[in-house]
């Protein structure tokens, strides 16, 4: 898609309005996982999340098309790539916008009833959000305030530990970096630990781990590293673009079928590093839900007869970050 087209497409999207409907999407989709928290039955906790927030997206006056979602038309029926959501398809109007959603951004965090699960989604105006396949994607995230060229997903790991303590004006066992704790990380886990830094092994919910690091004083996380999602890679890459920050991000296949699906996605550049703004090219909003408790939102909860959540609500063309509590009475 040409530049003017997404300038054109960027004038409709009217997203300061929008954005509190976001909030409702992804709000909707906590709330219905919040009742799936610690039943041991990820793929429950998955469909009711996925069934609220397509709810609530077709309630919406967008001509939206799902751009990253739940699988291909062929292994998802709800909420797959392709598939048009929201009142502009049936007379009501509004915006042509592009959406990248995972209702339940951490499945078996919420079957284990362990932390940092959220219902994620980003919009934009269409043509704004890498198509990115269900593959995965190398990432390194910082958060705002370090300058390009400080830490680069090519530089060895040790060495990024080691330039980003330098620019912070700390030692290497200052940082802390978020890795997700698989054994496709382990010589990655190993090398960071030689610096003497310290590691915070996520069992699942890059996403989170992502955003983390933006919020640095808080979650006390510097960096992320290593290999998660492909379609996380984009909605961490929509939440950094109003956060500050930068992720890097570059597809990893491991056969022809995972290489065939980014044929499929338009992308012909198999090796290619992203940067923020090319894994998310104009504004956007972005909204998450806490399903179970994090550094950024809190989970879903009930408190005495009301059911109550956080959102954190996002901008980009504002940078703007609200966070707002939502509570509703329990049926
Ligand atoms: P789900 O919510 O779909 O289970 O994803 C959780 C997650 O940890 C993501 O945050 C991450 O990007 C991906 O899975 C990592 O994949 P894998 O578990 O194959 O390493």
């Amino acid at each position: 898609m040409e530049r003017s087209d997404i300038l054109d497409n960027e004038l409709e999207f009217k997203d300061r309005m929008l954005s509190l409907g976001l909030a409702r999407v992804s709000e909707a989709a906590a709330i219905a996982s919040f009742y799936q928290i610690g039943r041991g039955d990820q793929k429950a906790a998955d469909q009711v999340a996925v069934d609220a927030m397509r709810t609530q997206l077709n309630m919406l006056d967008i001509k939206g098309v799902v751009v990253i979602g739940e699988g291909e038309r062929d292994e998802a029926p709800m909420l797959y790539i392709g598939e048009e959501v929201g009142q502009g398809w049936h007379g009501a109007g509004g915006p042509e916008v592009d959406i990248a959603l995972d209702p339940l951004e951490g499945t078996t965090l919420t079957a284990k009833g362990l932390p940092n699960a959220l219902a994620v989604i980003a919009m934009g105006p269409r043509g704004s959000m890498l198509h990115a396949p269900d593959v995965y994607m190398e990432k390194l995230a910082v958060g705002p305030g370090i300058d390009k060229g400080v830490v680069d997903i090519d530089q060895d790991p040790a060495d990024n530990v080691r330039e980003l303590a330098k620019f912070k004006g700390l030692k290497p066992s200052d940082i802390t970096v978020c890795i997700l704790e698989r054994p496709r990380h382990e010589a990655m886990i190993e090398k960071v630990r030689s610096t003497g830094a310290s590691i915070r092994l996520i069992p699942d919910g890059d996403v989170a781990g992502v955003i983390h690091c933006a919020e640095a004083d808080k979650t006390g996380i510097d960096i992320y590293m290593g290999s998660g999602g492909a379609p996380e890679g984009v909605l961490a890459a929509a939440a950094l673009k109003s956060m500050g920050g930068m992720i890097q991000g570059r597809l990893l296949f491991r056969n022809d079928d995972e290489r065939g699906r980014a044929h499929k996605a338009g992308i012909t550049d198999l090796d290619r590093k992203y940067e923020l703004d090319e894994l998310v090219t104009a504004d956007v909003i972005f909204a998450a839900t806490g399903v179970t408790d994090g550094s950024i939102v809190r989970g879903a909860r009930r408190v005495g007869d009301r059911l109550e959540t956080e959102t954190i609500l996002m901008r980009s063309a504002s940078g703007s970050v609200r966070r707002i509590h939502y509570s509703r009475k329990l049926a």
